[in-house]
């Protein structure tokens, strides 16, 4: 494929003001012309000759960038393995309702085997999780086993179990990061969702992790309890020394599906995408904090991700090993046709090379997706979360739940940058930048 065909560009216009905005998720550029520069920029894109000075001075705000080329059909980046089903909370909203372990989890040799295969094969991070990891007996060894393998390990926790001789043994290491998961701002609201002292503890884990000199993350799931605290969880996250906060929206499943009313409504979720953005350029752009949402990544310009493929980019970017082994599309598309085979038959990577399905979805694209396809938002959304799609329409390729808050949002984003942004104008008019 041609160069120029792999740029990809959003476009807004403000007729009115004459200005017109182009946005290049890969480099998260955004280039503000006049009607004349817009011809322009249509045109060098169909491989046309124009005014090289004014393409040279777009070229250099970054908006012809493309995505790397990687091919994710060989090794996935990202390895995320749920070590256990258990869990010693209850939160009332838990997609996988987590309780009790199951029968047939991985034992410490067979994670072990997993992370070996895929550390050999190239995956650079891993990613435990359950349930809640700490449960396991073997968490300090198979921690170990991978940091001595993966450039970037993460535990995932609740934060309520403090196991002093992980701390002890593991003090400064530096690939290691402790990401706690918060559904509130303070005790009251998140205690509300996660159960009594749930709060006090993952901050005193927090403090402990910290203090052993490791990295910490905060991940937070918006939901319409908490939509208007995402805000204060981002500073109190900042106040803990956290190198990144995570949001999620909240799925309606698993236990969740007994609180319905827990969804966010259109303004909800537009509020609550505000504030992250806010946050966004609070934290991140000034390099103190990561802030992740996934309708603020386009914002960050990741050359990794390629803004054809839809949502988080699954069957790409990481894969997803439950605690029984089934390898699955991702943490909510889980069961049925989204498990591609056990990785107790065949491994890891047998079943990420040759799986029919799994190289369907990697090879979906956001201009498949007929709701999506000509949506002026595609590149920046990335047909938003497809679990989600899924859960609303029974199809992959459905219509997602929240369309209408995503279309307000970017919409409102991009009118922002297009009456705030200094235009890049052609030779025929004054260049002002
Ligand atoms: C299932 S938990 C497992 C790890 C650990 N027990 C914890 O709570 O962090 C993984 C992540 O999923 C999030 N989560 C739980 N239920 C969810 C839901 N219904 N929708 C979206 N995310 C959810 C949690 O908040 C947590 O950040
Ligand atoms: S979200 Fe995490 S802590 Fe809460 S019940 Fe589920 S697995 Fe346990
Ligand atoms: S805003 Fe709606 S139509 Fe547009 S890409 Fe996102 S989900 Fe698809």
């Amino acid at each position: 494929m041609e160069r120029r065909q792999k740029i990809r560009l959003v476009r807004y216009d403000v007729p009115e003001l004459d200005r017109h905005l182009f946005f290049n998720p890969a480099s998260a550029s955004i280039v503000v012309t006049d009607t004349l520069g817009a011809s322009l920029i249509e045109a060098y894109l169909k491989g046309e000759a124009g005014d090289e000075t004014f393409i040279e001075s777009v070229w250099s705000r970054g908006l012809f960038e493309i995505p790397d080329d990687t091919d994710y059909g060989v090794v996935p980046n990202r390895l995320i393995i749920e070590l256990t089903s258990a869990c010693n909370l209850r939160c009332k909203t838990c997609y996988m309702a987590a309780a009790t372990a199951l029968e047939d989890e991985l034992s410490t040799e067979e994670v072990k085997q997993l992370l070996s295969e895929a550390a050999q094969a190239g995956t650079k991070s891993v990613a435990l999780m359950g349930g809640e990891p700490f449960l396991r007996k073997d968490i300090g060894e198979i921690v170990k086993f991978a940091l001595a393998r993966f450039s970037d390990v993460q535990v995932s926790t609740n934060g309520t179990i403090i196991n002093e001789g992980f701390f002890r043994s593991l003090k400064g290491t530096s690939n290691l990061t402790i990401q706690v998961s918060l559904d509130g701002a303070d005790p009251r609201s998140n205690d509300a969702i996660r159960g009594k002292g749930a709060f006090e503890r993952a901050s005193r884990l927090l403090d402990r992790a910290h203090a052993a000199g490791l990295k910490t993350a905060i991940s937070g799931v918006l939901n319409s309890l908490n939509y208007n605290l995402v805000g204060k969880m981002c500073d109190f996250a900042y106040d803990k020394h956290a190198r990144m906060t995570i949001f999620h929206k909240v799925h309606v499943v698993g236990r969740a599906e007994s609180f319905p009313e827990i969804l966010p409504s259109k303004q909800e979720l537009m509020h609550g995408m505000g504030v992250l953005l806010n946050k966004f350029h609070e934290y991140e752009i000034s390099g103190k904090m990561i802030v992740d949402f996934p309708h603020n990544r386009c914002f960050r310009g990741d050359r990794a991700l390629d803004a054809r493929y839809p949502g988080c980019h699954f069957g790409r970017a990481f894969a997803f090993v439950t605690s029984n082994g089934n390898l699955v599309c991702c943490s909510h598309l889980r069961d049925g046709e989204f498990v591609y085979g056990n990785i107790r038959e065949g491994g890891l990577l047998e079943i990420w090379q040759s799986s029919e399905h799994l190289n369907y979805m990697r090879e979906l694209t956001v201009d498949e997706i007929p709701s999506c396809s000509q949506c002026e938002f595609k590149y920046m959304c990335r047909a938003s979360c497809r679990a989600d799609a899924y859960a609303n329409s029974g199809t992959l390729l459905g219509d997602p739940p929240d369309c209408e808050a995503l279309k307000a949002y970017y919409r409102y984003v991009l009118d922002h940058f297009a009456r705030n942004t200094e235009p890049t104008l052609p030779r025929s008019k004054p260049c002002s930048s």
